[in-house]
């Protein structure tokens, strides 16, 4: 099967580094073009070149922050004068913190919920129009586990991303008809920058000898014990899935035991590492997990 028709256009915010990055060389290795927009200009802007060069894709690199709406239409008008159009959207942008709730302010919750909720809101209100129009499109937004979860020192980084879960499936009801598909990729704890950064400080704040048991528990969570890698897990295929062919109807597959069916209550799919709730697509709803290999053993979380 051709996964994508050549010359779809992506844009993929976050798109610097990390998951966003990976995402976009899939998708370039796939004949997208693509636009990666970053609050860090000068890394998207050597993101999109370093893209260009490797896969021999067309790739731009735009300076943005997705919390200001003026960006946001900067960054559309940006991409649709380079490509014509945007077809593929991922929303990979985000902040973390790590934060006790009674110790967090409301100017840390505004800026959370201004990266991670109203972000992926603005860059929603300004790229769908398109899509709608031309009657096709594939949109995928990241959440986290933690939204499904929750999870200590994640609050409100947590109700963002549930935000966006609501968002999403609530969207993809009123455009499905227009031909567009909405998915949310809720990955488990992968190796990026992002997490790099929080484990570092979390490193230095408890002493060495604490970290290592904590890193211990975190990785018991995981059936394969290990943490998701964005250039090779099943994050990236989901995501892959999702903007590639998430109008192929797959069979909802429900092989979860014991401390993972736990953990997959309420998830419509999960994989390994990864769990994918999706909304509704222009072909009906579509809850899936396509590679039934994946089994997920059973595990014991002490
Ligand atoms: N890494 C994990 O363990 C993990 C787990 C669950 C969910 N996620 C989600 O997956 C997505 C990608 O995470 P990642 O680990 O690749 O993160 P990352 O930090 O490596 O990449 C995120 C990018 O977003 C950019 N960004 C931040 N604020 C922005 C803004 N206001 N406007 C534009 N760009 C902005 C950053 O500069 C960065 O390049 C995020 O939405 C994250 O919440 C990650």
């Amino acid at each position: 099967m051709e996964l994508i028709k050549k010359g779809r256009v992506g844009l993929i915010t976050g798109g610097a580094r990390g998951i966003g990055y990976a995402a976009a060389r899939n998708l370039a290795g796939e004949g997208a073009s693509l636009a990666l927009v970053d609050i860090n200009g000068d890394r998207v802007k050597e993101s999109a070149r370093k893209l260009s060069e490797e896969t021999g894709a067309a790739a731009i690199g735009i300076a943005a922050d997705i919390s200001f709406e003026s960006d946001v239409q900067r960054m559309v008008r940006e991409a649709t004068d380079r490509f014509g159009r945007i077809d593929l959207f991922l929303n990979s942008a985000a902040i973390l913190a790590d934060n006790l709730f009674l110790e967090s302010t409301p100017e840390q919750w505004d800026r959370m919920l201004k990266v991670c909720l109203y972000g992926p809101m603005l860059c929603l209100r300004n790229i769908l129009p398109g899509m709608v129009e031309r009657k096709y499109g594939r949109v995928v937004c990241m959440a986290s586990d933690s939204a499904r979860y929750g999870q200590s020192r994640l609050s409100y980084y947590a109700a963002a991303k549930a935000g966006v879960i609501g968002l999403v499936k609530s969207i993809a009801q009123e455009v499905g008809g227009a031909g567009i598909t909405m998915n949310i990729i809720a990955p488990g704890a992968t190796n990026t920058e992002l997490r790099q950064e929080r484990e570092e400080s979390m490193r230095t704040s408890m002493g060495e000898e604490k970290y290592q048991r904590r890193v211990q528990t975190v990785l018991r969570m995981y059936p394969t014990r290990r943490l998701g890698e964005p250039e090779v897990d099943e994050v990236l295929r989901e995501i892959r899935l999702a903007l590639l062919e998430a109008d192929v109807n797959f069979k909802v597959v429900k092989n979860f035991t014991n401390a993972v069916k736990e953990r997959a209550l309420g998830a419509d799919v999960i994989g390994l590492n990864c769990s994918t709730g999706f909304g509704l697509s222009a072909a009906g709803l579509s809850l899936q997990l396509p590679d039934s290999s994946r089994r997920i053993e059973p595990v014991r979380v002490e």
